[in-house]
């Protein structure tokens, strides 16, 4: 979800409000918790790490391993030689000479067998719930048949984030009961079997027996883990807390090695309104995670959605959300022992040992990043048994120090200060306060942890921190040099022993975005950085299977950077460790998510999130964006057709890998 720094538009309001006032009462600039700092600022960019993962045991990526097959370990592969793209701001999408990048599905496209076709003028509910919903972010690619390493024919499964509604309906004029609808419909998340045809192009299938819609409005998702059927979880409509309408707000998501699909529940607060007596026993919880919002309205049409009267409905967002893609009658799953939190995606690596680690960031100003460690281990030929591994397991919290080295604290009932003298009765009480649970243990408040990757060819962990307008130049840190950080940083993590169990590692700047030619930005890239190569607000990242990182940004414009959003590739090995080389940009307005490559390297598919909004921020346009006047009419450029958000798949002209 977008979030823009000092200064909300009309979009998102929600959003920025909730980011603009840090709810962790502990570390909040408001009180000033200024680090006592051991060292000076860190060294940058050195290339050697004290810790060697090539020394230990190796990470395996996560496709690989659905068949059953283990990886070779190899090093991270190779430096990028395509043609830089220029940085600019326009009304399409552009990708670097040489490539095609070609529009696959888009906002209202028919996704079910009986769906209408696509009517911007007379959209309903029940047409949108068998149709793409909007705001494409996170993209999984689910090999066909299962088990294959396949890269032409899959499963995509695609997050469908948020709504932008003066975008998406004819002469909005505030939310009625049936924009609500639609929105709820638009929500969640599709899967959509995809092919790559003669000449390399790729389709989706219309009627594949596969094609999945998954909505906030009416999909049914259990609970499972510690809170399953807690008393803090029971509503009017789901006395047993075992059964949830909907899942919302999801961002990115990850896949993992048993072929499921992870959905990341992020900014549930916008969604909620109503008003909670002072005193209620959930009003402390419900503060820490910026609840209620209001933002949608949806609690004037949706009893659950408001505080008031449901005050446990919330307790039930804010999860990691499991889908088996391949099963379309699967029920998903909210997998609690992952925490509850403002989850922007579930990055899963699977450890030497087999055990399963799903690397998680908080995505608001000054929160956390956490990981989850399976108390099981992944059986390759008991797919079965592998859907309970995200039940049992320990989540744990990072702690950053000035010297450069990492903790991994456990977020575990009865230990430290996770007792009932704290208000804790149970593990669930943890999870469902899995934040106030981290202020407890002295977890590191970040800027914005967003995406965080393992890159399997060499153990490395990479947090991309978004950006941090809050951060006072007195609370700034080694791990979070800058305050105010406007354009983030990304931070590498070396586990120790290249074992992602490791209870500690140590951690390095990668980079600090920002201009490289404004003396004050702060920013550190490689010297050969070019005027098209640095970018801000880094947001998600994909490591392509030769190891090498893709960054995709949220939060560049005309306004603030001379540059839309797009895809960088991002050197992390070697010589050129830091340097930046543009690949794609988006239309204007977009933000560019979803980065997954199929298992060749020779696609990469990518999400367009919100295309057109934001138009005061191109001087080009210089308005307020809206269905009837909207900044760019991207991807159609018919004049009866709105913007609409869409998954588009790069690939090399006359074929071969990318980058
Ligand atoms: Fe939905 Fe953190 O971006
Ligand atoms: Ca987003
Ligand atoms: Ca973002
Ligand atoms: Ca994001």
């Amino acid at each position: 979800m977008v979030q823009q720094h000092d200064e909300p538009q009309a979009r998102r309001q929600a959003a920025v409000r909730s980011d603009d006032v840090p709810v962790n009462p502990i570390h909040s600039p408001t009180f000033g918790d200024v680090v006592a700092r051991r060292l000076g600022r860190r060294e940058f960019l050195k290339g050697t790490l004290a810790v060697s993962a090539a020394a230990g045991a190796f990470a395996i990526s996560p496709m690989t391993l659905l068949g059953g097959c283990a990886a070779e370990p190899a090093s991270a592969g190779g430096h990028f030689d395509f043609p830089e793209l220029d940085a600019g701001v326009d009304a399409t999408h552009h990708v670097a000479a040489g490539y095609a990048a070609d529009v696959l599905i888009r906002w209202g496209d028919p996704v079910l067998p009986d769906a209408p076709a696509f009517d911007p003028m007379n959209q309903s509910a029940d047409a949108q719930e068998r149709q793409f919903g909007y705001n494409n972010d996170y993209i999984g690619f689910a090999p066909l048949p299962i088990g294959s390493h396949g890269s032409d024919h899959a499963l995509l499964c695609v997050n469908h984030e948020y709504t932008c509604q003066e975008l998406m309906f004819p002469n909005y004029a505030g939310h009625t009961a049936q924009t609500v609808e639609i929105e709820m419909a638009a929500h969640g998340a599709s899967i959509v079997e995809v092919r790559r045809g003669d000449g390399g192009k790729w389709s989706y299938v219309p009627n594949s027996r596969y094609n999945r819609r998954i909505s906030t409005r009416s999909t049914t998702v259990v609970v499972s883990g510690p809170a399953v059927g807690h008393d803090r979880l029971k509503t009017t409509a789901d006395p047993s807390g075992r059964r949830v309408i909907g899942t919302v707000s999801n961002c990115a998501g990850g896949m993992t090695p048993w072929g499921t699909y992870l959905l990341a529940e992020e900014n549930f607060q916008c969604y909620f309104g109503g008003e909670l007596a002072e005193d209620h026993r959930e009003q402390s919880n419900h503060r820490r995670y910026g609840l209620p919002d209001g933002e949608y309205g949806w609690h004037r049409y949706h009893q659950r959605f408001d505080v008031g009267r449901e005050p446990n409905e919330p307790n039930r967002f804010g999860w990691i959300v499991e889908v088996d893609p391949y099963n379309p009658a699967a029920t998903p799953v909210k997998r609690t022992a992952l925490g509850r939190f403002k989850h922007e995606g579930a990055a899963v690596a699977l450890n030497a040992d087999n055990r399963v680690v799903v690397y998680m960031g908080d995505d608001q100003r000054f929160e956390y990043v956490y990981k989850f460690v399976s108390q099981g281990r992944h059986d390759p030929y008991d797919r079965e048994a592998n859907h309970k591994l995200l039940d049992s397991g320990t989540l744990f919290v990072a702690k950053f120090r000035e010297d450069g080295t990492f903790d991994w604290m456990p977020l575990v009932f009865g230990t430290g200060a996770l007792t009932p003298r704290n208000g804790f009765a149970s593990q669930a009480d943890v999870v469902i306060e899995a934040r106030r649970a981290a202020d407890l243990l002295g977890a590191t408040p970040m800027d914005r942890p967003e995406d965080v990757e393992a890159n399997p060819k060499t153990g490395r962990v990479y947090v991309m921190l978004s950006n941090n307008s809050k951060r006072k130049p007195g609370n700034t840190n080694a791990v979070n040099p800058r305050g105010p950080n406007p354009h983030g940083h990304i931070v590498e993590l070396t586990p120790e022993g290249g074992d992602h169990v490791a209870i500690r590692g140590r951690w390095d700047l990668l980079v600090v975005c920002g201009d490289p030619k404004n003396p004050d930005s702060g920013a550190q890239w490689h010297p050969k950085v070019t005027a098209d190569g640095w970018f801000t607000d880094p947001d998600n990242c994909a490591v392509d299977n030769r190891g090498r990182l893709w960054i995709t940004t949220d939060g560049n414009s005309a306004e603030a950077t001379g540059r839309s959003d797009g895809v960088w590739a991002l050197e992390s090995e070697g010589e050129l460790r830091g340097l930046p080389r543009h690949f794609f940009r988006v239309p204007a307005g977009a933000e560019m998510t979803g980065p997954m490559f199929a298992p060749d390297d020779e696609s990469l598919f990518l999400s367009v999130q919100h295309p057109a909004s934001h138009g005061e921020q191109w001087p080009a346009f210089g308005r307020k964006s809206t269905f009837e006047d909207p900044s760019t009419r991207w991807p159609d450029f018919q004049p009866n057709m709105p913007p609409r958000p869409s998954v588009v798949v790069v690939t090399k002209q006359g074929g071969g890998k990318i980058g």
